[in-house]
């Protein structure tokens, strides 16, 4: 099964996400949506039974972090999963792949699903890149976490751009990332962590994407806030197989 994760960054009020919710689950199953929301809407959307995400968490697990959150209080208001080095995160709010490393340990410490962004910019070196997140990111995690993790391949300058990476060369991304999982922990590991692809993904070009069997699902920004085209790419997706 291919899975759409939209992520709605900071849009939308906790009575816009119930108006969302209540026009999507009239065409979908709860089981079937997932969405990263703002902080502020976690408790009412995990009401509805679907699966829910915050954005962010803060890489201390508690103490004098004004502004932050952490994995406690995100499993608290009912998140199960958590987008982690998201490339908003790395380039507007400086986030090091050391602060990427330990937030993946305090989601994973809680028992939130992290969900690991990767991708290079603009003229940046891909392979080198990816590399580089992915080895600070999992350097010395067990296999537990890793079992748990999904990641996901989000070209930079494909974000919000209107600019996706070809089908062919979003699974050239993921074929190299599961190869480096596997150089990382073992090839049975790496063929388990589900890979998405982000940037720029709408119901016009999602098909082709995910024809690509390394490709096993979507990260979607702004194409998840509009109730009818998120519902257009859950049903898109499952139609391939
Ligand atoms: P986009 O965002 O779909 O609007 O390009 C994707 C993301 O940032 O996860």
């Amino acid at each position: 099964m291919k899975r759409i994760i939209g992520n709605w960054k900071m849009h939308k009020t906790v009575q816009e996400t119930v108006h969302f919710l209540e026009h999507v689950l009239q065409r979908l199953s709860p089981e079937e949506v997932y969405l990263a929301v703002p902080f502020t809407a976690i408790k009412e959307a995990a009401a509805f039974g679907i699966h829910v995400g915050a954005q962010n968490v803060s890489h201390e697990p508690e103490g004098p972090f004004t502004g932050e959150i952490s994995g406690r209080m995100l499993k608290d208001v009912g998140a199960d999963f958590v987008l982690i080095g998201h490339s908003e995160r790395r380039h507007i709010f400086q986030e090091t792949d050391d602060m990427v490393h330990s937030k993946l340990l305090r989601a994973h410490q809680v028992g939130l699903k992290p969900i690991l962004c990767v991708g290079e910019r603009e003229g940046e070196d891909r392979e080198a890149v990816l590399k580089r997140q992915l080895e600070h990111a999992l350097k010395n995690c067990d296999e537990e976490l890793a079992l748990r993790l999904t990641i996901a391949y989000e070209p930079v300058w494909a974000i919000g751009t209107g600019k996706t990476a070809t089908p062919e060369e979003a699974a050239r991304a993921h074929a190299f990332c599961r190869n480096m999982i596997g150089s990382l922990f073992n090839k049975e590991i790496a063929a388990q962590i589900p890979l998405l692809y982000g940037g720029s993904v709408k119901s016009d070009n999602i098909v082709a994407l995910l024809h690509q069997t390394e490709i096993q699902g979507a990260l979607v920004g702004g194409a998840s806030l509009d109730p009818k085209e998120f519902v257009k790419l859950v049903e898109l997706s499952k139609s391939v197989v």
